[in-house]
């Protein structure tokens, strides 16, 4: 098994290429599954996590071609063709590996009618439950049953009426997967309490260049009046805005000047005025943003919260910059109830962290130390990466194929921006 091996304390100067967006790229694939004209994705990440959708989509039928940018540029095109709809099934194996496999049960059911797809169960970061993704679809006219393990759903007369539902709490996928469901629906649609994430914008936009009329695009109320088809389209996913702010993240706590390239300050708000707030240098440079730093970061109190707030895709990251604020932070995590298991091995790093229920208390330390280190999550590993940067000696971040899943060829990027960096593979 791979791991990643960094030799830290040297700082970071130059520009990073930003991919585009992982959980982006994620809800416009399965958009593909809505139409049997082709679907070209553009920009989209080389990420295991992208293979694997890539897999799923195959499964059920659908095509995918994959057009070759040279092996030195990121992002690739890949363009999807679900001619037809083979299977309407998500099998429990792809789905317990993938969880954003969830993501086909509101557009195979639009397409074909049914659907049956695996329950995911709990993960590394919390419960994680799809109650609310069932709930939506049932009020847009879904009739479900559960059997071993699997939920099957069915639309009556092969089509979803449409209907209104509004979410209790703000859900990312759930409003992904309703928003999907009723682009075709036979009426119209209201989802209130809709999640306004900047991948939920995107998702919009796809689904409105192939044909789908969606109002409120970017509110908290969503109106989808349904349309008899959708049709083939091109579009390019948005850049990833919390690889970017890992990015940033790096250049605070490695100290020095880095060019996030196309990344798009506009989708991060809260980032940006936390990263400000550490007392790092952020302006917008003609095609992205430029974070610079120098010596230990101010203290912080941060929550997270859903979009415009705090992304939970930071925590672990700015945790790690914050292990050596000059001064106690104080990070509170609200949106899932376990997701602090950077905690104990940023503390055999030598930082100080005190988790009490969702709140933890972070003293700053002058220093922290290399030491062998693994992650059960895609950001918590990116924390720890983090961390050895600005670690005296080695760090050794093992199960890096968490990293895999979310950032595109990272050890490429961090050296050529200055770090001491490398994969190293067992064999
Ligand atoms: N929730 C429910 N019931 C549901 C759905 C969600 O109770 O049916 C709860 C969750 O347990 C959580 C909260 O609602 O407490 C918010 O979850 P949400 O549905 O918004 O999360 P998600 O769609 O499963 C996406 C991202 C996550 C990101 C969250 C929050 C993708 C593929 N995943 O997950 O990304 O943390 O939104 O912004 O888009 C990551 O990239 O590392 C990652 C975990």
């Amino acid at each position: 098994m791979d791991r990643i091996l960094i030799r830290g304390r040297n700082r970071l100067s130059g520009r990073v290429p930003i991919s585009g967006a992982k959980n982006a790229a994620l809800t416009l694939m399965p958009c593909a599954i809505l139409t049997d004209e082709p679907l070209t994705l553009r920009n989209l990440p080389r990420l295991a996590d992208v293979d694997g959708f890539g897999h799923l989509l195959n499964q059920l039928g659908a095509s995918t071609a994959i057009e070759g940018t040279r092996p030195d540029e990121f992002g690739r095109v890949m363009t999807i063709r679900a001619g037809k709809v083979t299977s309407t099934e998500a099998p429990y194996d792809i789905v317990r590996k993938m969880r954003a496999s969830i993501l086909v049960l509101g557009p195979i059911l639009a397409r074909e009618g049914r659907a049956r797809v695996s329950l995911p169960g709990g993960c590394a970061i919390g419960n994680r439950p799809i109650d609310l993704h069932l709930k939506a679809l049932e009020a847009l006219g879904a009739e479900l049953e559960f059997t071993s393990g699997y939920v099957e759903a069915r639309a009556p007369h092969g089509r979803l009426p449409g209907g209104r539902y509004t979410f209790p709490v703000v859900s990312v996928g759930a409003t992904e997967n309703a928003l999907m469901a009723a682009a075709t629906a036979g009426g119209s649609s209201c989802l209130d309490n809709a999640a306004r994430e900047p991948e939920i914008v995107d998702l919009c936009r796809c689904l409105v260049a192939m044909g789908a009329r969606i109002e409120g695009i970017g509110t908290e109320r969503l109106e989808v009046e349904g349309v008899d088809r959708l049709h083939g389209a091109t579009y390019a996913v948005m850049p990833d805005r919390i690889e970017a702010g890992s990015y940033a993240c790096a250049a605070v706590i490695a100290g020095g000047d880095l060019t996030l390239a196309g990344a798009d300050a506009a989708e991060m708000g809260a980032t940006l005025a936390a990263l400000r707030s550490m007392g790092a240098e952020v302006e917008e440079v003609p095609g992205g943003i430029r974070v610079a730093a120098e010596g230990r970061p101010k203290p912080l109190e941060l929550s997270t919260a859903p979009y415009p707030g705090f992304a939970t895709d930071m925590q672990a990251q700015f945790m790690a910059v914050l292990a050596l604020a000059d001064g106690t932070s104080v990070l509170t995590e609200t949106i899932f109830e376990n997701r602090y298991m950077h905690v104990p091995e940023l503390a055999r790093m030598g930082a100080d962290v005190r988790v009490s229920g969702r709140t933890a208390v972070v003293r700053g330390v002058t220093g922290l130390t290399g030491a062998p280190v693994m992650a059960t999550d895609l950001r918590a590993s990116m924390s720890l990466i983090l961390a050895g940067l600005a670690a005296e000696g080695e760090t050794q971040v093992s199960r890096v194929y968490h990293l895999d899943r979310g950032y595109e060829r990272l050890e490429e990027k961090l050296s050529a921006v200055g770090a001491d960096i490398e994969r190293a593979s067992d064999g």
